[in-house]
């Protein structure tokens, strides 16, 4: 899906193309993060598979991953990412028109993510949906909010890449297990006049290849809920071939950005960061190659958190701008790969408006604990009316039968 080529090459940097010039543009005014406090680290993983720090760290470049508690879950950690979103850009959640989760492990088929995290934010005035496009999912769900806002039709989207990959990977497969950990980041879009912003992204799929790199079972195919899957892949745990996506992943990273920012109007030198999605290591390395530019221009944690697949972006996105990588007016580059086979470039000129006052920030702070602890509450005053009105329903009929019984023996047949 090209979703922003209308034929107007050479059109002036930063200004988005793809949409009638609405004078409206997407930009990113909050982030957050979430990571389990739980590390594991390359040996601790030896403990599990046969395989080696050396080996791990030589073919990937990751040290250690985090690994979620039975506490925490996809919605858990999207959640609190959000919320340190929503507290950076210093918007409460009554005022989000959408929330968006990109993920791979999703809590549920449905209820989705996105309407959990939505209850749990409060945000009352808010659509949700999970998107589906594995690793690719943070971009594709952040063209989606910025094509919505830059036509006008919402304001305010938060957009969060939530995994917990620990719970889906197949612990008994050491060519995959190594590889993920969990997470979840957070972006906040808003709509403002100032130009700049989400500028251009180009999203591609290619389902010939979705037999490289997935996640069988609970779908569709699973009929009398018997899934079969063919060659030895298991219900519910991921497979992949490494070597394929490998060579898949570094021919797409760089054709996508370059045609991100051709759309931009800018080069690919010109991006201040491009924070890629963190497979792998060698993977960005050749892709720097074949781009000719230096490898230093990818933002990289994947040493500390491995691939948290949709996550994996927003986390490097907020350590990128939190270590000052990322200034106003910097050209910012997205670029995602994953299963699908999917993948994804975006093009931004960052440009996070100045934040309130402290005293303002103080005051929406408490609106915004308000607004979570009243969410709490309208959760649980719902559930127990919905089990009240149950009961009573369940007493009504006993009611009636027993008014009805009284008046036929007051009132005999005839
Ligand atoms: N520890 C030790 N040895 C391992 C191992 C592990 N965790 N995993 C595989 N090996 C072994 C293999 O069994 C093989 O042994 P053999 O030669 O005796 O058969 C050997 O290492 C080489 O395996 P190979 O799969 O060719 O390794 P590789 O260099 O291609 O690296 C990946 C494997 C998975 C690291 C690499 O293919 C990769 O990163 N691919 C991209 C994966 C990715 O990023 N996926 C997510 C995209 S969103």
């Amino acid at each position: 899906m090209a979703t922003t080529n209308s034929g107007r090459a050479g059109q002036r940097a930063g200004r988005p193309i793809g949409l009638p010039d609405t004078g409206i543009y997407a930009h990113v005014v909050g982030w957050g993060m979430a990571v389990p406090d739980k590390i594991m680290t390359n040996d601790d993983m030896s403990a599990i598979v046969d395989t080696t720090d050396e080996w791990i760290q030589s073919r990937t470049g990751i040290k250690e991953r985090r690994i979620a508690s039975d506490k925490e879950s996809t919605a858990t950690l999207g959640l609190k990412a959000a919320q340190r979103a929503l507290d950076i850009a210093d918007v409460l959640p009554t005022e989000l028109d959408l929330v968006i989760v990109a993920t791979s492990s999703a809590e549920h088929i449905f209820p989705s993510t996105a309407s959990l995290i939505q209850a749990w934010l409060g945000a009352t005035n808010a659509g949700a949906f999970d998107l589906s496009a594995a690793c690719s999912g943070f971009v594709y769900g952040m063209q989606m909010a910025a094509q919505s806002i830059r036509s006008g039709a919402i304001r305010t989207a938060v957009i969060i890449g939530s995994e917990t990959m620990s719970r889906v990977v197949d612990w008994s497969d050491r060519g995959t297990c190594i590889l993920f950990g969990d997470g979840a980041g957070a972006v906040v879009l808003r709509a403002s006049d100032t130009e700049g912003g989400v500028l251009s992204a180009i999203l591609r799929s290619d389902g010939t290849g979705g037999d490289l790199l997935g996640l069988p079972g609970f779908g569709s195919n699973d009929i009398d809920g018997v899934v079969e899957i063919a060659n030895g892949h298991r219900q519910g745990k991921m497979h992949m071939n490494g070597g394929e996506v490998f060579k898949f992943a570094t021919r797409v990273i760089g054709e996508s950005l370059t045609q991100a920012t051709d759309q931009a109007g800018i080069k690919v030198s010109d991006l201040k960061v491009i924070v890629p999605h963190q497979a792998n290591a060698r993977i960005l390395q050749a892709a720097a190659r074949s781009l000719k530019i230096n490898e230093s221009q990818f933002m990289m944690n994947l040493d500390r958190y491995g691939n948290t697949s949709a996550a994996s972006i927003p986390i490097a996105l907020c350590e990128a701008v939190q270590t000052g990588r990322i200034l106003p007016d910097d050209y910012v580059g997205f670029v995602g790969f994953g299963g699908g086979l999917t993948w994804a470039a975006m093009v931004l000129k960052w440009g996070a408006p100045q934040s309130a006052p402290a005293a303002t920030n103080f005051i929406n702070r408490q609106r915004r604990l308000f607004a979570y602890n009243l969410a709490t509450f309208r959760r649980t005053l719902q559930r127990v009316s919905r089990r009240l009105n149950n009961l009573i329903g369940r007493l009504r009929p006993q009611g009636k039968m027993e008014r009805l019984r009284k008046r036929v023996e007051r009132e005999p047949f005839e």
